[in-house]
């Protein structure tokens, strides 16, 4: 049992210590990005406000937060942000999005102390998202016959959109999981692991002819702030066969040198090849 009891000793001991340097933390000091407010905004505001996410910004890093503190107040403290339709009050609703008076006035103490980032140590880990489906694979997948376009704009549009349903007996829906479309996202990853993640949006989709993406725009047409490239892939007839090319714009010639030195030419050449490959054994 001696070791056993030692070893709870120890413990407490380091809970204790741990908790004394929590409490000897300045009341009156501002809240920083890393302990209050990174969590308080991963709780309430990452499930929209994360790259590839349906708002049109991150809010998971400090330098993305830090940007927009001042919005961030305006916005909370007209409660525009979190979006909650119902009216407040009661009866209350089970899982009401919306922040308590004394979390928006954090938020605004944060502001005007100059929004400062604090102790990396203190910054829990961002929380992750799942790629496409949110909710997982679905049953059952429905695509609307025809793209809607919705303007980057304007008010709120409620649109009821038909899809057919292809089934014959009878189903209940439990979830809909809705993805809209016109997203262009990619992340390469080096083969020493760097990543380079690149979100933009479609500007002509020509089946079997051409598509065209840029990374200057984002989803809804939002001018992007770090625009790299526009890429266009055409498809012609030539002879019996079908001529493809890949075509970079870049901003300047020291994007289009970095682009190359990312492999630009021969990476898209090798997925062609492996285009090739795949069409050969249709
Ligand atoms: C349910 C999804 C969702 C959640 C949750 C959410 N947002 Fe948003 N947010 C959006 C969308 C969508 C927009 C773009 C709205 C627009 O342009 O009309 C937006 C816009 C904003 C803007 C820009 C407003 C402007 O005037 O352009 C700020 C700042 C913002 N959100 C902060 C927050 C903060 C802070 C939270 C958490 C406390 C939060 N949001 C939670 C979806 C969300």
């Amino acid at each position: 049992m001696g070791p056993t009891r030692t070893a709870s000793a120890l413990a407490l001991a380091l809970v204790a210590g741990f908790q004394g340097v929590r409490v000897a933390a300045d009341p009156a000091a501002p809240p920083t990005f890393n302990r209050t407010i990174a969590p308080l905004l991963y709780r309430n505001c990452a499930v929209c406000h994360h790259p590839g996410g349906s708002a049109p910004f991150s809010l998971l890093t400090y330098q993305e937060a830090k940007k927009r503190d001042r919005q961030i107040t305006v916005v909370t403290e007209s409660r525009f942000m979190p979006p909650w339709l119902p009216e407040r009050g009661a009866p209350r609703l089970a899982r009401e999005r919306g922040l308590t008076s004394d979390e928006i006035a954090l938020l605004r103490r944060w502001y005007e102390a100059g929004a400062p980032e604090g102790d990396p140590a203190d910054r829990p880990a961002p929380p992750r998202f799942a790629e496409g489906w949110a909710l997982g694979a679905p049953d059952l997948e429905l695509e609307a016959p025809e793209a809607y376009v919705l303007p980057a704009e304007g008010r709120d549009v409620f649109r009821t959109l038909i899809i057919p349903i292809p089934t014959t007996s009878k189903r209940y829906v439990r979830a809909i999981d809705l993805r809209p479309g016109g997203i262009f996202r990619t992340t390469m990853r080096s083969p020493e692991g760097k990543e380079f993640p690149n979100i933009g949006c479609y500007l002509e989709v020509v089946p079997n002819e051409r598509l065209v993406w840029t990374d200057a725009l984002l989803p809804g047409y939002r001018p992007s702030e770090n625009p790299f490239f526009t890429a266009m892939i055409l498809l012609e007839t030539h002879g019996t066969g079908t001529r493809y090319t890949a075509i970079g714009l870049h901003r300047d010639e020291a994007g289009r040198k970095q682009h190359e030195e990312m492999g630009f030419q021969e990476g898209w050449g090798k997925a062609l090849d492996q285009l090739v490959g795949v069409a050969k054994r249709m």
